[in-house]
């Protein structure tokens, strides 16, 4: 399949910015095409007996114990409604435990869901999946979360007596290459009684062993790390695989190391991956509580809960904008 077939010439260029000057693909570019069907069928196992520890799985479990006093928060202000606002939607069902609560326990409300994600694809399994299960209304937008603000984006999907609730599940915030500006650009998109549901890994250097060895093992990961490659007609053969913690940066690493010259054309252009210089083709913060929360107190929030995992694991975090 042709490159342009999947990636638009804007993200062509970004893709050639970062190989170039960064020596990066970034992560964002794998929820694309087949690697959209790769990712369900990883995170498929999330849900199955022995996924106990995944983080979707904690995350669900999380979402399912807090979800009645988050719809509380937003019944303060009155609202009977809902305007669910799913930033990184992937396949949607991460909102499954949120709506399922709504449809039991508030089945006069009229519910909207509007995902927002980088890739079409995306859009379309999440739309789709909570359309099929729950009533909802709403609209799809695509949008490239690290192309600024996004605030023209939800101005139009705000309605009358609606509470918005905006989520940013899946720790899709740990992929980010500039996080503290994705939460100032949440905070800029919000109004005053609106709220943020983020999900996020936590640091646990212990568990990285284990952690890394997952990502040696699953070939799903190695599949998805090379879809964007892929489409530029490179093969898994052409690469060496590592995975490094970087504990300066306190991160996961994921790096292709071309086993010669690759050519590959984005844009119309010509460009070399170079053999033996590493491209880093998937990042993965881990956070501090501390980190975590002062990162959210700097882009200006409060916060109204903090909630983690019994592992200690996995952070869900109920932010609102600071007064
Ligand atoms: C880790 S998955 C999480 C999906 C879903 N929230 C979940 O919990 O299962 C990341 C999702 O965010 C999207 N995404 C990643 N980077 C993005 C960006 N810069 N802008 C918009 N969407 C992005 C991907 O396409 C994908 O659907």
């Amino acid at each position: 399949m042709p490159v342009g077939s999947v990636y638009s010439r804007d993200e062509q260029i970004d893709m050639l910015w970062w190989l170039k000057n960064k020596r990066e693909m970034p992560t964002k570019y794998m929820y694309f095409g087949v690697g959209s069907k790769r990712w369900i069928r990883y995170t498929s196992r999330r849900f199955t007996e022995d996924s106990s520890k995944s983080i979707h799985m904690l995350e669900r479990v999380l979402i399912t114990k807090k979800v009645s006093s988050i719809f509380d928060s937003l019944a303060a202000y009155g609202y009977k409604n809902y305007n669910i606002i799913d930033f990184g939607c992937g396949d949607g069902s991460p909102t499954y435990p949120i709506f399922q609560y709504l449809k039991t326990n508030r089945p006069k409300a009229v519910l909207k869901y509007n995902p927002i994600d980088i890739s079409t694809d995306m859009l379309d399994f999440a739309s789709k999946n909570v359309k099929r299960g729950f009533s909802v209304t709403g609209e799809r937008n695509k949008w490239d979360l690290d192309a600024g603000s996004f605030a023209h984006i939800t101005k139009t999907l705000r309605k009358p007596n609606m509470g918005d609730l905006y989520l940013f599940l899946g720790s899709t915030i740990c992929n980010m290459p500039d996080i503290r500006q994705d939460l100032v650009h949440f905070r800029e998109s919000m109004q005053q009684d609106d709220y943020l549901l983020l999900g996020a890994e936590l640091l646990k250097e212990e568990d990285m062993g284990t952690i890394m060895k997952e990502f040696y093992s699953a070939n799903e990961i190695f599949d998805l790390i090379m879809t964007p490659f892929e489409y530029l007609n490179a093969r898994r053969s052409n690469f060496t695989y590592r995975v490094i913690f970087n504990k300066e940066r306190a991160q996961l690493e994921g790096y292709l190391i071309p086993e010669r010259n690759l050519k590959v054309r984005l844009a119309d252009k010509e460009f070399t991956l170079e053999k033996g210089e590493p491209i880093m083709s998937y990042r993965s913060v881990r956070f501090t509580t501390e980190r975590l929360v002062s990162l959210f107190y700097k882009a200006g929030f409060r916060i109204e809960m903090f909630t983690t995992s019994r592992d200690n694991k996995y952070a869900l975090i109920l932010a609102q904008p600071a007064i």
